[in-house]
């Protein structure tokens, strides 16, 4: 059996988004920016993308700028702020993704602004007291903070950040990659600045994402070229990944609320049967349903001379799993996030994340397959 529990990392593409991706990809070749029938028609794939992905967000289809996934917005969000909003202090968190973290040092080691990284908690959470004490700075400041931690979990407080932030007249940006496809998003109640997409995480294509840029936060773009995205992001639009990532969000949300609860509760039972076999067993990141995203689960094995091999084991057997991002290489040691909040990374570690299309069937092998590569590798 083989199961693939990295949901995290990327997803599978639905087989209803490929079905809706290659009549554009044989048929649909226009140029978007052509003014004749043909670019017309892939221009018109675009809009109807668009407006149909803003309603989900219930915002407008114009504060949706295509990207080539999460890392290029995250980058693009924390440019423009510096760039066209005056900023010159961006506050963030340790354990951000690194298409955020290696942005703002860039920025900062270009000499461009000051950098200040928010405390946290050993699970992730975001001292808000703290957050508050760092915007009582007089500088023009951008916060960043994720919305989900790709490898713990975590889930930040959209709501509460974002009234802090307009309190101290700070611009918001919320990394929502993990987030994006899996909860609803009410753009016209929550003031935020800027939130980004990557339709791989939701059974999208890879390589299609978007950056959501409030209507009254004008920036303008680091992609420089012909003026597509109304001058936001040059280059020929990516229509058949950008209609991939709009049939993506269609099968996302049509049954957002069923598809959390039926994870929710894969999550749940794999927390319970592990916690049942294993005497000194730990997560990383918070578990409970309502502070925790519930695709990942990160699991802190008991200690043994051996551990290094346990996701290799676990990989022989059919098990696909990540030690922490999949950026990181598969080793915890690489982690940022585990080091940022004081994980023990002498201990084997395990990042479980699961999908709508994994089954009960799948976590109870991987939970065998866990239990006997343990014995066996740790023994
Ligand atoms: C939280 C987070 N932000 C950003 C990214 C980058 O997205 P992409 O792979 O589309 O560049 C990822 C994906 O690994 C992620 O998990």
């Amino acid at each position: 059996m083989k199961v693939y529990l990295d949901n995290a990392a990327t997803t599978p593409v639905a087989p209803e988004v490929a079905e809706a991706m290659i009549p554009i990809l044989k048929d649909v070749f226009g140029n978007p920016s052509s003014s004749h029938a043909y670019g017309r028609a892939a221009k018109a794939e675009i809009e109807k993308s668009r407006r149909s992905i803003a309603a989900y967000l219930k915002c407008q289809p114009s504060e949706i700028i295509f990207t080539s996934g999460g890392t290029e917005a995250d980058n693009m969000a924390l440019r423009v702020a510096v760039n066209d909003l005056n900023v010159t202090h961006i506050i963030t968190s340790p354990i951000e993704h690194h298409a955020v973290g290696l942005t703002a040092k860039a920025i900062t080691d270009e000499g461009q602004i000051r950098l200040s990284l928010v405390k946290i908690d050993e699970k992730g959470h975001v001292d808000l007291n703290d957050l508050e004490k760092l915007l009582q700075s007089n500088e023009k400041t951008l916060v960043s903070l994720m919305h989900a931690n790709n490898e713990i979990g975590t889930l930040l407080p959209l709501e509460e950040v974002s009234e802090l932030c307009r309190r101290y007249n700070a611009y918001f940006h919320s990394d929502t990659v993990q987030t994006m496809g899996h909860y609803t998003f009410d753009l016209s109640e929550l003031d935020i600045d800027f939130i980004t997409c990557a339709a791989h995480k939701f059974h999208g294509p890879k390589g299609i994402g978007f950056l959501y840029v409030n209507k009254n936060t004008k920036v303008n773009s680091i992609i420089h070229g012909g003026s597509q995205e109304r001058g936001h992001r040059g280059g020929t639009e990516n229509i058949y990944g950008i209609v991939g990532l709009a049939k993506a969000m269609d099968l996302a949300y049509e049954d957002v609320h069923a598809h959390q609860k039926y994870v929710q509760e894969l999550k749940t039972h794999m927390i319970n049967e592990l916690k049942a076999y294993f005497n000194d067993l730990d997560f990383h990141g918070e578990i409970d349903p309502e502070r925790s995203l519930y695709t990942v689960l990160n699991v802190c094995f008991p200690k043994n001379e051996k551990s290094s091999m346990f996701l290799f084991t676990l990989d022989l057997k059919g098990v696909a799993v990540s030690g922490g991002s999949a950026c990181s290489s598969g080793a915890n040691s690489g982690s940022h996030v585990l080091t940022g909040i004081g994980a023990d990374m002498s201990r084997p570690n395990a990042r479980f994340s699961f999908s709508r299309y994994t089954t009960k069937e799948e976590v109870d092998y991987a939970i065998e397959q866990v239990k006997s590569v343990y014995e066996k590798t740790l023994a």
